[in-house]
């Protein structure tokens, strides 16, 4: 049967049980590194995804292949049902990646036209999420600025503001909350929580376990492969532990024993 529950389910291909990504045997080699090993993955549609592990344990590789910035060497990588690099619905997925990858001599507001544009919204729909993104990353005061001269956090904040300026039905957010202010950060959350509640899948890398904490399921990763995954809450029940951080340590060692 097809998903009729919304938009997700509009194009065909696209089944019930099926993860808006999915990855089966999926495998990335960089002259002979292993950087993602044979992965499997599925996400559904509506979670609030977080992909946590060490530097190098292939997160970002991952998130390249299904975004379709990388060729796998193996396996088979699915989004929205549709095999990667996917053609038809390329305006349904957002991407930032963990590199800045905004217009740095274009002002705030002239890259989220920009991104707008191309992803063909027309001018009122896109002004009107301008006013929402800009309220949401804070930078209202900033939008006649040049990207160049904003901090690094700011910047930051312009590249997320981006990708998700076409209200994707998939984003993938590579460490969006580097260097945001704590403050800040709580409103990333609520705004991912609502995004979430509009049934948009989010998958977010991060490294601060107080924030992976708060999304509906962990995948934790360590050498390109997936070694535990499941709610927070069940992943530390089943480690005894009362923190993500160790039951990623305790994972970890099971792992490697
Ligand atoms: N373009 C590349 N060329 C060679 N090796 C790479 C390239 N991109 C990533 N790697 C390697 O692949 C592994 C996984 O990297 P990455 O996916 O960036 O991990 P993470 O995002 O979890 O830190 C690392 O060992 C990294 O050095
Ligand atoms: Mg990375």
């Amino acid at each position: 049967m097809k998903n009729k529950g919304g938009a997700a389910g509009d194009k065909p291909g696209f089944e019930d049980g099926e993860g808006s990504v999915v990855a089966e045997k999926l495998r990335k080699e960089f002259d002979g590194l292993v950087a993602v090993d044979d992965l499997d993955l599925s996400i559904r549609r509506g979670t609030l995804y977080g992909m946590i592990g060490p530097n190098g344990s292939g997160k970002t590789t991952t998130i390249k292949i299904m975004v379709g910035r990388l060729k796998p060497t193996g396996g088979r990588a699915r989004v929205l049902g549709e095999d990667v690099p996917i053609v038809e619905r390329v305006a349904d997925i957002g991407y930032m990646p963990q590199e800045m990858a905004i217009y740095t001599e274009l002002t705030v507001s002239e890259n989220l036209q920009l991104f707008g544009e191309l992803y063909s919204m027309k001018p009122g729909p896109r002004a009107e999420r301008e006013e929402e993104l800009l309220s949401m990353v804070d930078l209202r005061e900033r939008r006649h600025s040049l990207v160049s001269q904003l901090s690094g956090g700011m910047k930051h904040r312009v590249s997320l503001a981006c990708s998700m300026i076409h209200d994707p039905e998939v984003l993938f957010l590579d460490e969006p909350t580097v260097g945001v202010d704590p403050e800040l950060r709580v409103g990333f959350w609520q705004h991912f929580t609502d995004l979430k509640a509009r049934g948009k899948t989010v998958i977010i890398t991060t490294h601060y376990m107080d924030e992976a904490v708060r999304c509906d399921v962990v995948g934790m990763m360590r050498q390109g492969r997936l070694i535990a995954e499941g709610k927070p809450k069940e992943l530390m029940e089943r480690t005894s532990t009362s923190n993500l951080e160790d039951a990623f340590m305790e994972f970890s060692w099971r792992d490697a024993a």
